[in-house]
Protein backbone atom coordinates (compact mmCIF):
# COMPACT_ATOMS: atom_id res chain seq x y z
CA UNK A 1 0.00 0.00 0.00
CA UNK A 2 1.00 3.22 -0.88
CA UNK A 3 2.08 5.97 2.26
CA UNK A 4 -0.22 9.06 2.20
CA UNK A 5 0.98 12.43 0.53
CA UNK A 6 2.89 14.19 3.55
CA UNK A 7 2.82 18.08 3.47
CA UNK A 8 5.10 20.31 4.84
CA UNK A 9 5.03 23.94 5.52
CA UNK A 10 8.64 25.43 6.19
CA UNK A 11 9.00 29.17 7.24
CA UNK A 12 12.40 30.56 5.64
CA UNK A 13 13.35 28.14 3.25
CA UNK A 14 14.76 29.79 0.39
CA UNK A 15 17.75 29.31 2.20
CA UNK A 16 20.18 28.27 4.65
CA UNK A 17 18.81 25.75 7.25
CA UNK A 18 14.85 26.03 5.74
CA UNK A 19 16.56 24.79 2.22
CA UNK A 20 18.07 21.57 3.60
CA UNK A 21 15.18 20.84 5.08
CA UNK A 22 12.63 21.41 2.54
CA UNK A 23 14.84 19.32 0.33
CA UNK A 24 15.78 16.55 2.98
CA UNK A 25 12.03 16.15 3.44
CA UNK A 26 11.37 15.86 -0.89
CA UNK A 27 14.04 13.39 -0.65
CA UNK A 28 12.42 11.43 1.40
CA UNK A 29 8.73 11.90 -0.19
CA UNK A 30 7.10 14.61 1.50
CA UNK A 31 5.67 17.60 -0.67
CA UNK A 32 6.28 21.35 0.79
CA UNK A 33 5.01 24.51 0.92
CA UNK A 34 8.17 26.85 1.67
CA UNK A 35 8.12 30.78 2.66
CA UNK A 36 10.30 33.46 1.42
CA UNK A 37 10.69 37.12 2.91
CA UNK A 38 12.68 38.87 0.31
CA UNK A 39 13.95 36.79 -2.06
CA UNK A 40 11.19 35.12 -4.23
CA UNK A 41 14.07 34.01 -6.56
CA UNK A 42 15.87 31.54 -4.34
CA UNK A 43 12.48 30.60 -3.09
CA UNK A 44 11.83 29.73 -7.21
CA UNK A 45 15.24 27.68 -7.21
CA UNK A 46 13.56 25.46 -4.13
CA UNK A 47 10.66 25.02 -5.93
CA UNK A 48 12.35 23.92 -9.11
CA UNK A 49 14.74 21.75 -6.56
CA UNK A 50 11.97 20.16 -5.23
CA UNK A 51 10.13 19.20 -8.50
CA UNK A 52 13.56 17.55 -9.52
CA UNK A 53 13.49 15.35 -6.31
CA UNK A 54 9.85 14.40 -8.05
CA UNK A 55 7.73 15.53 -5.08
CA UNK A 56 5.29 19.31 -5.59
CA UNK A 57 6.34 23.03 -3.75
CA UNK A 58 4.74 25.90 -3.64
CA UNK A 59 6.38 28.97 -2.16
CA UNK A 60 4.84 31.89 -0.80
CA UNK A 61 5.81 35.33 0.86
CA UNK A 62 5.48 35.76 4.53
CA UNK A 63 6.83 38.22 6.82
CA UNK A 64 6.59 37.10 10.39
CA UNK A 65 6.91 40.52 11.74
CA UNK A 66 3.85 41.47 10.00
CA UNK A 67 1.05 40.19 12.19
CA UNK A 68 -1.56 42.00 9.70
CA UNK A 69 -0.58 40.13 6.81
CA UNK A 70 -0.96 36.40 8.65
CA UNK A 71 -5.19 36.44 7.30
CA UNK A 72 -3.63 36.34 3.89
CA UNK A 73 -1.05 34.24 4.41
CA UNK A 74 -3.45 31.77 5.87
CA UNK A 75 -6.01 32.45 2.74
CA UNK A 76 -2.67 31.84 0.35
CA UNK A 77 -2.21 28.58 2.69
CA UNK A 78 -5.66 27.29 2.14
CA UNK A 79 -5.17 28.01 -1.83
CA UNK A 80 -2.20 26.35 -2.45
CA UNK A 81 -3.41 23.09 -0.53
CA UNK A 82 -6.72 23.00 -2.60
CA UNK A 83 -4.96 23.37 -6.07
CA UNK A 84 -2.36 21.88 -5.26
CA UNK A 85 -3.00 18.54 -3.53
CA UNK A 86 -7.23 18.87 -3.09
CA UNK A 87 -6.64 19.48 0.88
CA UNK A 88 -7.73 21.61 3.38
CA UNK A 89 -4.87 20.65 5.73
CA UNK A 90 -0.99 20.20 5.94
CA UNK A 91 0.56 17.54 8.19
CA UNK A 92 3.84 19.34 9.39
CA UNK A 93 4.62 22.79 10.54
CA UNK A 94 8.55 24.09 10.56
CA UNK A 95 9.07 27.18 12.11
CA UNK A 96 12.36 28.15 11.14
CA UNK A 97 12.37 31.27 9.77
CA UNK A 98 14.68 33.92 11.87
CA UNK A 99 16.90 36.73 12.29
CA UNK A 100 20.55 37.11 15.03
CA UNK A 101 21.63 39.78 15.85
CA UNK A 102 24.77 39.76 18.74
CA UNK A 103 25.40 42.97 21.23
CA UNK A 104 26.44 42.49 24.62
CA UNK A 105 23.63 43.04 27.49
CA UNK A 106 24.92 46.38 28.27
CA UNK A 107 24.43 47.87 24.81
CA UNK A 108 21.66 45.94 23.41
CA UNK A 109 19.58 48.17 21.62
CA UNK A 110 15.13 48.44 21.94
CA UNK A 111 14.96 48.22 18.21
CA UNK A 112 17.38 44.66 18.18
CA UNK A 113 15.60 43.25 21.29
CA UNK A 114 12.20 44.16 18.99
CA UNK A 115 13.42 42.83 16.04
CA UNK A 116 14.24 39.62 17.59
CA UNK A 117 11.04 39.76 19.52
CA UNK A 118 8.98 40.10 16.94
CA UNK A 119 10.46 37.58 14.26
CA UNK A 120 12.04 34.50 16.46
CA UNK A 121 8.78 34.65 18.87
CA UNK A 122 6.06 37.11 18.51
CA UNK A 123 5.79 35.84 14.76
CA UNK A 124 6.07 32.10 15.38
CA UNK A 125 3.75 32.31 18.31
CA UNK A 126 0.61 33.94 15.98
CA UNK A 127 1.83 32.15 13.00
CA UNK A 128 1.11 28.77 14.44
CA UNK A 129 -2.03 29.72 16.33
CA UNK A 130 -3.27 31.57 12.91
CA UNK A 131 -2.58 27.70 11.25
CA UNK A 132 -3.64 25.71 13.62
CA UNK A 133 -6.93 25.06 12.05
CA UNK A 134 -4.87 23.73 8.77
CA UNK A 135 -2.64 21.72 10.95
CA UNK A 136 -4.15 17.92 10.89
CA UNK A 137 -4.76 15.85 13.63
CA UNK A 138 -1.71 13.85 14.02
CA UNK A 139 0.74 16.25 12.45
CA UNK A 140 3.74 17.75 14.37
CA UNK A 141 5.38 21.16 15.08
CA UNK A 142 8.79 21.97 14.98
CA UNK A 143 10.54 25.15 16.48
CA UNK A 144 13.79 25.91 15.59
CA UNK A 145 15.58 27.06 18.86
CA UNK A 146 19.49 27.45 19.33
CA UNK A 147 22.00 25.79 21.62
CA UNK A 148 22.94 29.18 22.56
CA UNK A 149 19.69 28.54 24.99
CA UNK A 150 21.96 25.68 26.91
CA UNK A 151 25.36 26.89 26.49
CA UNK A 152 25.91 31.00 27.26
CA UNK A 153 28.48 32.60 25.26
CA UNK A 154 28.55 36.59 25.33
CA UNK A 155 26.73 38.64 23.14
CA UNK A 156 23.85 36.79 22.73
CA UNK A 157 21.42 37.53 25.53
CA UNK A 158 17.94 38.80 23.77
CA UNK A 159 18.44 35.89 20.92
CA UNK A 160 19.01 33.41 23.08
CA UNK A 161 16.29 34.61 25.54
CA UNK A 162 13.92 34.69 22.58
CA UNK A 163 14.75 31.46 21.28
CA UNK A 164 14.34 29.94 24.84
CA UNK A 165 10.57 31.44 25.13
CA UNK A 166 10.15 29.66 21.77
CA UNK A 167 11.20 26.33 23.71
CA UNK A 168 8.88 27.15 26.51
CA UNK A 169 6.25 27.35 24.16
CA UNK A 170 7.41 24.04 22.12
CA UNK A 171 6.40 22.47 25.56
CA UNK A 172 2.90 24.28 25.42
CA UNK A 173 2.12 23.36 22.35
CA UNK A 174 3.01 19.68 23.03
CA UNK A 175 0.78 18.96 26.19
CA UNK A 176 -2.43 21.83 24.62
CA UNK A 177 -2.69 19.99 20.95
CA UNK A 178 -2.07 16.39 22.85
CA UNK A 179 -5.34 16.03 22.38
CA UNK A 180 -5.37 16.52 18.65
CA UNK A 181 -2.38 13.76 18.07
CA UNK A 182 0.02 16.97 17.31
CA UNK A 183 3.41 16.52 18.51
CA UNK A 184 5.92 19.76 19.08
CA UNK A 185 9.77 19.56 19.41
CA UNK A 186 12.47 22.09 19.12
CA UNK A 187 15.52 21.32 17.59
CA UNK A 188 18.55 23.80 18.94
CA UNK A 189 20.83 23.69 16.21
CA UNK A 190 24.72 24.76 17.51
CA UNK A 191 26.57 26.89 14.90
CA UNK A 192 25.81 26.27 11.12
CA UNK A 193 27.41 28.17 8.13
CA UNK A 194 24.75 29.92 6.88
CA UNK A 195 23.58 33.73 5.88
CA UNK A 196 22.74 34.12 9.66
CA UNK A 197 24.83 36.77 11.59
CA UNK A 198 26.16 38.39 8.49
CA UNK A 199 27.74 34.41 7.54
CA UNK A 200 30.17 34.80 10.42
CA UNK A 201 30.20 30.61 11.18
CA UNK A 202 30.68 30.55 7.41
CA UNK A 203 32.91 33.27 6.58
CA UNK A 204 34.68 34.59 9.74
CA UNK A 205 38.38 32.50 9.83
CA UNK A 206 38.32 33.01 13.63
CA UNK A 207 34.80 32.25 14.73
CA UNK A 208 35.56 29.20 12.77
CA UNK A 209 38.27 28.22 14.09
CA UNK A 210 36.48 28.93 18.16
CA UNK A 211 33.57 26.57 16.97
CA UNK A 212 35.66 23.58 15.31
CA UNK A 213 38.02 24.09 18.87
CA UNK A 214 34.49 23.65 20.56
CA UNK A 215 32.85 20.60 18.88
CA UNK A 216 33.08 17.28 19.56
CA UNK A 217 32.88 16.16 15.96
CA UNK A 218 35.48 18.96 15.14
CA UNK A 219 33.64 20.89 12.26
CA UNK A 220 30.96 23.99 11.78
CA UNK A 221 28.02 22.53 11.02
CA UNK A 222 26.44 22.42 7.82
CA UNK A 223 22.44 23.51 6.76
CA UNK A 224 22.40 19.58 6.03
CA UNK A 225 23.16 18.64 9.12
CA UNK A 226 20.01 20.45 10.53
CA UNK A 227 17.79 19.37 7.76
CA UNK A 228 18.45 15.80 8.68
CA UNK A 229 17.46 16.51 11.79
CA UNK A 230 14.26 17.98 11.41
CA UNK A 231 13.21 15.43 8.60
CA UNK A 232 14.22 12.29 10.83
CA UNK A 233 11.76 14.25 13.80
CA UNK A 234 9.07 14.02 11.00
CA UNK A 235 9.38 10.60 9.57
CA UNK A 236 6.89 7.80 10.69
CA UNK A 237 9.49 6.41 13.04
CA UNK A 238 9.39 9.27 15.58
CA UNK A 239 6.36 10.26 16.32
CA UNK A 240 6.64 9.16 19.99
CA UNK A 241 9.35 12.06 20.68
CA UNK A 242 6.60 15.03 21.74
CA UNK A 243 7.47 17.86 24.14
CA UNK A 244 11.47 17.47 23.85
CA UNK A 245 14.52 19.82 22.52
CA UNK A 246 16.75 18.06 20.55
CA UNK A 247 20.22 19.83 20.01
CA UNK A 248 22.40 19.38 16.67
CA UNK A 249 25.29 20.87 17.49
CA UNK A 250 27.81 17.82 16.97
CA UNK A 251 28.61 18.21 20.72
CA UNK A 252 29.55 21.62 21.12
CA UNK A 253 30.33 22.37 24.82
CA UNK A 254 28.65 19.63 27.11
N1 LIG B 1 23.01 29.53 11.47
C1 LIG B 1 23.19 29.24 12.75
O1 LIG B 1 24.33 29.20 13.24
C2 LIG B 1 22.01 28.96 13.63
C3 LIG B 1 22.27 28.45 14.91
C4 LIG B 1 21.19 28.21 15.76
C5 LIG B 1 19.91 28.45 15.34
N2 LIG B 1 19.69 28.96 14.09
C6 LIG B 1 18.29 29.22 13.70
O2 LIG B 1 18.02 28.51 12.52
C7 LIG B 1 16.99 29.20 11.79
C8 LIG B 1 17.42 29.37 10.34
O3 LIG B 1 18.59 30.15 10.33
P1 LIG B 1 19.62 30.16 9.11
O4 LIG B 1 20.97 30.02 9.71
O5 LIG B 1 19.18 29.25 8.05
O6 LIG B 1 19.45 31.69 8.66
P2 LIG B 1 19.47 32.38 7.21
O7 LIG B 1 20.31 31.61 6.27
O8 LIG B 1 19.80 33.80 7.50
O9 LIG B 1 17.94 32.24 6.72
C9 LIG B 1 16.94 32.91 7.43
C10 LIG B 1 15.61 32.65 6.77
O10 LIG B 1 14.61 33.31 7.53
C11 LIG B 1 13.89 34.20 6.67
N3 LIG B 1 13.48 35.39 7.40
C12 LIG B 1 14.28 36.33 7.96
N4 LIG B 1 13.54 37.32 8.50
C13 LIG B 1 12.24 36.96 8.29
C14 LIG B 1 11.00 37.57 8.61
N5 LIG B 1 10.92 38.77 9.21
N6 LIG B 1 9.86 36.95 8.23
C15 LIG B 1 9.91 35.75 7.59
N7 LIG B 1 11.06 35.14 7.23
C16 LIG B 1 12.21 35.74 7.59
C17 LIG B 1 14.84 34.52 5.54
O11 LIG B 1 14.08 34.94 4.40
P3 LIG B 1 14.74 35.96 3.29
O12 LIG B 1 15.97 35.30 2.76
O13 LIG B 1 13.69 36.09 2.24
O14 LIG B 1 15.04 37.21 4.03
C18 LIG B 1 15.54 33.20 5.35
O15 LIG B 1 14.75 32.35 4.57
C19 LIG B 1 16.75 30.51 12.54
O16 LIG B 1 15.61 30.40 13.37
C20 LIG B 1 18.00 30.67 13.38
O17 LIG B 1 17.79 31.45 14.54
C21 LIG B 1 20.70 29.19 13.22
Amino acid sequence: MTAPDRIALVTGANRGVGRATALRLAEDGTDVIITYRSHPDEADAVVDAVAGLGRTAFALPLDLSDLSAFGTFTGDVRRVLRDGWERDTFDFLVNNAGVGARAPFAETTVEDFDQLMNVNFRGVYFLTQKLLPLIADGGRIINVSSGLTRTIVGDTSAYASVKGAVEILTRCLAKELGPRGITANTVAPGAVATDLGGGRFRDDAAERARVVAQTALGRVGRPEDIGGVIASLLSEHTGWINAQTIEASGGTPM
